[in-house]
């Protein structure tokens, strides 16, 4: 059978698998595209089971788009929390704001449109375009590269964007004799989620393609897909300072661009800073009084990994250069980033004792 061929036969077990085996998720209960997209941006940067909470708190706090454009920055940080990737909200704020000036509050039905909102890359796009306008365009992530790289036989590296290109176009081909282009987005994925699990064994005896699928038929559905390895990511060492003073506690605001673009965190220089050497390092923050470790921490981001050392610092000064806060309004108001989170929780464990 041709690739084509395949694709064009998968279409209708799928969707009638889909129909019996879906799960209920919270974005399923209607095509609103406000949020199916909301559901999507969440969904690429966690599981569904860790989307859910997030997803209902997000849309309880804003539940329009108009209410998405003109909410406080603060409180979309805070709504994000422990997501992580705090550029991807600011960028839904901004494209909402473009949905409401230019588009009059309803998300255009047109792929190439919604490719030109911020933050909406391909995958973004012909998920909302299919899932919420029913429109014939694929949304192809690594899910959907792992099954229809099975179901093909296909052991180019699926990390390449040149593959990701031509799965998109063949499915184009075939998604016009879907009867619902969402559904049929959607049963991808499942099907990936759910029966062409990444790791571990595909269950194959559940599986509506098995009898297309070609890796199954030549033994090949545990070797695909081909995914190589990685680039190396880059490593920073980094020494993080909770400074105090009178009950208070040092943050500063990261450049508006780069990693954390923004954020609050404590102040921190680059390069791991020995105990005994806390005390020269601090001078220009308002010098020590008195210094202790904290534990070390080390957080991985897309292309970087921070390794990170931190020492409690009890300041003799309160220096101007920092926004200085208790740590309850720390707690509630400020949400700070993973990689800096460790640090304050070390802090409050140590001042219990
Ligand atoms: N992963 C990405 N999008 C999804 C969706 N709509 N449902 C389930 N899993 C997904």
């Amino acid at each position: 059978m041709k690739h084509n061929d395949i694709l064009a036969a998968m279409i209708s077990p799928l969707c009638s698998w889909y129909e019996t085996n879906k799960r209920q998720l919270p974005w399923r209960k209607n095509r609103d595209p406000y949020r199916v997209w909301v559901s999507e941006i969440m969904l690429q940067q966690t599981r569904v089971e860790a989307a859910l909470p997030y997803y209902q708190r997000f849309l309880e706090a804003l539940p329009t788009v108009e209410a998405l454009a003109n909410a406080p920055v603060d409180l979309l940080l805070k709504l994000w929390e422990g997501l992580g990737y705090y550029s991807r909200v600011r960028n839904m704020q901004k494209a909402a704001q473009t949905v409401v000036e230019v588009y009059g509050g309803q998300f255009p039905a047109d792929r190439k449109l919604l490719s030109g909102l911020s933050g909406i890359g391909e995958y973004t796009a012909g998920a909302v375009a299919s899932i919420a306008f029913n429109l014939p365009e694929p949304a192809v992530d690594g899910n959907v590269l792992r099954v229809i790289a099975r179901l093909l036989d296909d052991d180019t590296d699926i990390m390449l964007p040149a593959f990701k290109k031509q799965i998109q176009g063949a499915l184009a081909a075939v998604y016009p004799q879907a009867k619902d282009c969402g559904d049929l987005t959607q049963a991808i994925m499942e099907l990936g989620a759910l029966v062409c699990i990444p790791g571990g064994v595909p269950k194959c005896d559940k599986c509506p393609l098995a009898h297309l699928c070609q890796a199954k038929q030549n033994g090949r559905e545990q070797v695909l897909p081909v995914r190589n390895v990685k680039k190396e990511k880059k490593l920073e060492k980094r020494t993080v300072f909770v400074l105090e003073h009178e009950g208070k506690l040092a943050l500063i605001k990261r450049p508006e661009s780069g990693v954390l673009a923004g954020m609050w965190e404590f102040p921190a220089v680059e390069g791991h800073v020995a105990l005994k050497a806390v005390n020269k390092v601090v001078e220009s923050m308002g010098g020590a009084e008195r210094v202790s470790k904290l534990a070390s921490h080390r957080h991985v981001f897309t292309h970087l990994v921070w390794d990170m050392k931190g020492y409690y610092v009890l300041a003799k000064e309160k220096s101007e250069a920092f926004f200085w806060i208790t740590p309850e309004e720390l707690a509630h108001t400020v949400a700070l980033p993973s990689a800096i989170k460790p640090f304050f929780q070390a802090y409050l464990e140590q001042k219990k004792g």
